[in-house]
């Protein structure tokens, strides 16, 4: 099969929070390699595994000290080669995670930048510049970073360096071909052990423009269009990954604008990237219409298929979102602002949920789920400050929760804690709240009415009709269709070569008439639909064919 990744399913392993083969209270990948069944089961098609490689772990490993070894809280190489050999065996590709931005602090490459003088080779690989004002005191811009505070700190010797993150975390100089030639040699070395493909951290972020000077709200100069020199260094990641069998592919991480993104997805560049639109949407039809469009404007600028995400690691869960109501406030600011209204409605939020991943699972192109989002899994918004790790929370001394609640160890087996995650009597790195007992995997395959239940079921019928991964989406207004996109309703339908589909999302309180039509997908049981399609809810029908006939 050639371009598997353009309507595959992927599902996302945050490895420190799905399995703990040792019992140390993390996850790892001998824990995740025993588990890959579950996995399989679900009906995904690949992993994307956030990073697992050595790291200080201050922003969940994402501030990387070695791209070409295994932090020995995951494991070891031997136990990635196993993992991925047991991977493919059970028919899963397996993808990981690229951080080409920034690295560790403890990265070889900063230690001795640290050691070297000011204008030497070793710092050259970094963003350093001299300060302002007297004694060089003041940053050379204003900018901040995007986990709160300043985004330039000092070397011993005065110089500052640039951290578009966390000060442990400095950014590369992308401008130095050194940078390249080392993320080339990173590439290949996970090219050659066998993995399938890659997520791209940052993506679109790789160059900054310093000469723009201080900037008003201190947001950083990142230079966008097609001259930037950001396209040199995907074509060349798209060549060395071409130099491979096997269809390796490459996701960007980016929340860009779609005419930005489409440039980026070009042939010769990257596969895919992530519509992290639908994310943030709130629960209305507008609000998703607009979602969705982004994603398909992106597709149709260039050729690359859509990728739909409503969940990952750095967002609060979809049953709480859907269920506190609320618009999220900004990337890595997962505040749901629903304190004072008492807290988030979870029976809506699980409805709504269940209606999103029936509209997700019939939308043409890719799809990411996130770990525990097949299980319906809600934010853990009551972790007690002593245990959360986020920076996004230390670095805003506490104002903004972080993104610690939706990385909560994943619930298994068994009515008490860790349910599973590792041996009995460990204690998980986050301690997992009282509500995962009713949500463990154990009892959800068990119940056809589980949302596990639900994902199984989508994904099975995502593999039986065409159609809904690779169709060609048409929104349809009220008069087109019974219970047509009109005020709460949102409707489309997918054409392809061999059936048509509807897929029709009723995001307000009234009963809607369901679409006439063979129904494939429902997230209420079908008896509920008797008078129509209640509110939150979600279907799939296939049209007649007659009806396609007359068409
Ligand atoms: C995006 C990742 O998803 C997030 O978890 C991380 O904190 C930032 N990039 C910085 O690497």
């Amino acid at each position: 099969m050639t371009e598997w990744w353009r309507d595959a399913v992927f599902y996302q392993v945050y490895p420190r929070s799905f399995a703990d083969g040792d019992g140390d209270g993390q996850g790892d990948l001998a824990g995740l390699t025993a588990r890959l069944d579950a996995i399989a089961a679900l009906g995904v098609d690949a992993l994307w595994l956030t990073p697992f490689y050595p790291s200080p772990m201050v922003d969940g490993g994402y501030d990387v000290a070695d791209y070409t070894d295994v932090d020995p809280r995951y494991g070891d190489l031997a136990a990635f080669d196993r993992l991925l050999a047991a991977a493919h065996a059970a028919g899963l590709r397996v993808t990981i995670d690229l951080v080409p931005n920034h690295c560790s602090s403890e990265h070889r490459w900063f230690r001795d930048a640290i050691e070297a003088a000011p204008g030497s080779p070793e710092r050259a690989r970094f963003l350093v510049r001299d300060g302002r004002g007297p004694g060089g005191a003041q940053p050379p811009t204003n900018w901040g970073s995007v986990f709160s505070g300043a985004s330039w700190t000092r070397f011993p010797d005065g110089q500052w360096y640039y951290h578009l993150f966390d000060p442990t975390q400095p950014d590369f100089n992308w401008a130095n071909p050194e940078v390249a030639e080392e993320f080339e040699r990173i590439l290949r070395f996970w090219l050659d052990r066998g993995v399938d493909g890659f997520r791209i951290d940052v993506s679109d972020a790789l160059i900054k423009d310093f000469d723009a000077g201080d900037t008003p709200g201190g947001h950083p100069v990142i230079p966008k269009g097609a001259s930037s020199p950001l396209h040199e260094h995907y074509r060349a990641f798209r060549r060395v990954m071409d130099d491979y069998d096997g269809d390796r592919m490459a996701v960007l991480e980016t929340g860009a604008p779609a005419e930005e993104v489409a440039l980026l997805v070009r042939p010769d560049e990257m596969h895919l990237a992530f519509d992290l639109a639908l994310t943030k949407a709130r629960w209305t039809a507008p609000a998703l219409h607009e979602a969705i469009e982004e994603g398909l404007a992106v597709a149709r600028l260039s050729g690359a298929p859509a990728t739909w995400v409503i969940e990952n690691h750095d967002l609060p869960r979809a049953v709480t979102r859907y269920g506190a109501d609320v618009e999220l406030s900004g990337e890595y600011v997962p505040e749901t602002e629903h304190e004072d209204a008492g807290g988030p409605d979870l029976e809506q939020g699980t409805r709504r949920a269940r209606a999103a991943a029936v509209l997700l699972c019939s939308l043409p192109g890719a799809v990411y789920l996130f770990q525990g989002q097949e299980l319906g899994l809600p934010e853990v918004e009551d972790l007690p400050d002593d245990v959360r790790e986020d920076p996004v929370f230390h670095r805003s001394g506490g104002t903004t929760r972080g993104r610690d609640g939706c990385r909560v160890p994943l619930p298994w087996e068994g009515s008490e804690a860790p349910y599973g995650f590792g041996p009995e009597g460990s204690a998980p790195w986050l301690p997992q709240p009282e509500v995962f007992a009713g949500l463990r995997r154990e009892l959800q395959e068990r119940d056809p009415g589980s949302m596990l239940a639900l994902y199984r079921e989508l994904l099975t019928t995502r593999k039986a009709h065409t159609v809904l991964r690779e169709g060609t989406l048409e929104w349809l207004a009220a008069h087109e269709v019974p219970g047509g996109s009109a005020g709460d309703v949102l409707a489309f339908r997918l054409r392809g070569a061999e059936e048509s589909a509807v897929v029709v999302v009723n995001t307000g309180p009234d009963v809607v008439p369901v679409a006439p039509g063979y129904l494939v997908s429902s997230s209420v049981p079908r008896a509920a639909l008797a008078g129509g399609l209640p509110r939150d809810a979600a279907v799939v029908v296939v049209e007649p064919t007659s009806d396609q006939e007359n068409q």
